[in-house]
């Protein structure tokens, strides 16, 4: 039977109006996307296929659209001005439990690659991608944004005083580094699977930048540090049993470069990829960086929170809240938290990896 991986069940409903960090993401990535898919075309194992007039991109973790469609309609659009004559398929990968009817929603908006040209065809694939999620060999370009630092289950393990695994100590954080590198593993294992000799995949995630003293810093630390004050308050004022918020993990794990390239030094996949690029970059976040120049506590708390809200509230109300109510009094908490202060939880460590890879003939 196949495993279902449990970790988050998909984005919030709001997820497509509180995705300024993710979008500022995938446009950056488009960019470089626009040059691999070139790249790809030319690619002599694809030359050599006799298959040549159908190209397939896919977005894995696609969750309710906005980006996903943008991302893959400017490359299909890309691919049409390069060669116009071929049949372009876009491919949407989520869980089945994302929120697919959100997502034909943002499919049927005016604009899309959808109604727009009508050119491209677009499918979805409801499967985890730790799993092979389209027919075997077809992918032309893979692509993976603000997905990939997912876990594929939600860890079972005590880390009492802290919510995030890379900031989890002893062997707890051990056991969790382990499962993130298992993870990395099983999805370019996937991915080998996924796509055909000579085609590109790239990959933007959260990562852990090593500073010059040596010392990691993960992405996200200082945000997933309140959301963990938030629990404890909640906690104190017994509204959460201490030892369910003892065992709760956003399961989420940033990786190190070299956590990134493990795979492809030894080991089953090493042969299957060409590692093209890879760089951890800091970027800005654009709720800090409004509040910078409008000093508008209010207006910084509500989208920061609905932010925070639109990735993690699954993961909070499946692994630890459970009840509408209890969900609500948790953003209200972390919305007032930050409007007191709004440097407290801020975003200012958002560390993203883009990994670029070529899948051997
Ligand atoms: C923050 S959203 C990013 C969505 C989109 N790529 C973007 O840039 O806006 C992360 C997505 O990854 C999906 N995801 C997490 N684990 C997954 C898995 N095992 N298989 C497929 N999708 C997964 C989530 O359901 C969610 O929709």
């Amino acid at each position: 039977m196949l495993r279902m991986d449990d970790s988050t069940k998909g984005m919030a409903s709001n997820y497509n109006s509180n995705d300024d960090y993710q979008a500022a993401i995938a446009e950056a990535g488009a960019a470089q996307m626009r040059q691999l898919v070139a790249d790809a075309l030319m690619d002599p194992a694809r030359l050599a296929r006799s298959n040549q007039n159908s190209v397939v991109l896919c977005d894995y973790g696609c969750a309710t659209g906005q980006n996903s469609i943008k991302v893959l309609g400017s490359i299909a659009q890309e691919v049409c001005t390069i060669e116009p004559d071929t049949q372009v398929t876009c491919i949407h990968n989520d869980l089945p439990t994302n929120d697919w009817t959100d997502f034909f929603t943002a499919l049927q908006a005016d604009g899309t690659y959808l109604t727009d040209s009508g050119g491209a065809i677009p499918m979805v694939s409801a499967r985890s991608f730790f799993e092979p999620s389209v027919p075997t060999g077809t992918v032309t370009l893979g692509f993976s944004g603000s997905a990939a630092h997912w876990l594929s289950s939600q860890p079972t393990v005590k880390s009492p005083g802290c919510c995030y695994p890379p900031l989890v100590a002893g062997s707890a954080g051990d056991e969790l580094r382990q499962m993130a590198a298992a993870d990395w593993l099983r999805f370019v294992t996937a991915r080998a699977a996924d796509l055909a000799p000579g085609a590109r995949m790239q990959v933007q995630c959260l990562a852990t930048n090593i500073d010059e003293g040596g010392h990691p810093q993960p992405a996200g630390g200082r945000l997933l540090r309140g959301v963990w004050a938030v629990i404890d308050g909640m906690v104190s004022d017994g509204l959460v049993a201490q030892d369910a918020a003892d065992l709760y993990v956003l399961a989420v794990y940033p990786r190190t470069t070299d956590d990134f390239l493990a795979p492809f030094v030894d080991g089953p996949v090493a042969e299957s990829f060409e590692v093209l690029a890879h760089d951890i970059a800091l970027v800005s976040s654009p709720y800090s960086v409004k509040y910078q120049s409008d000093k508008d506590a209010s207006a910084y708390a509500k989208d920061y929170t609905g932010f925070v809200r639109g990735f993690s509230e699954s993961s909070l109300r499946e692994h630890l809240l459970h009840t509408d109510a209890l969900v609500d009094e948790f953003f209200e908490r972390f919305r007032v938290r930050n409007e007191a202060d709004p440097t407290i939880d801020a975003y200012d460590d958002c560390y993203e990896m883009t990994l670029q890879l070529r899948r051997t003939a």
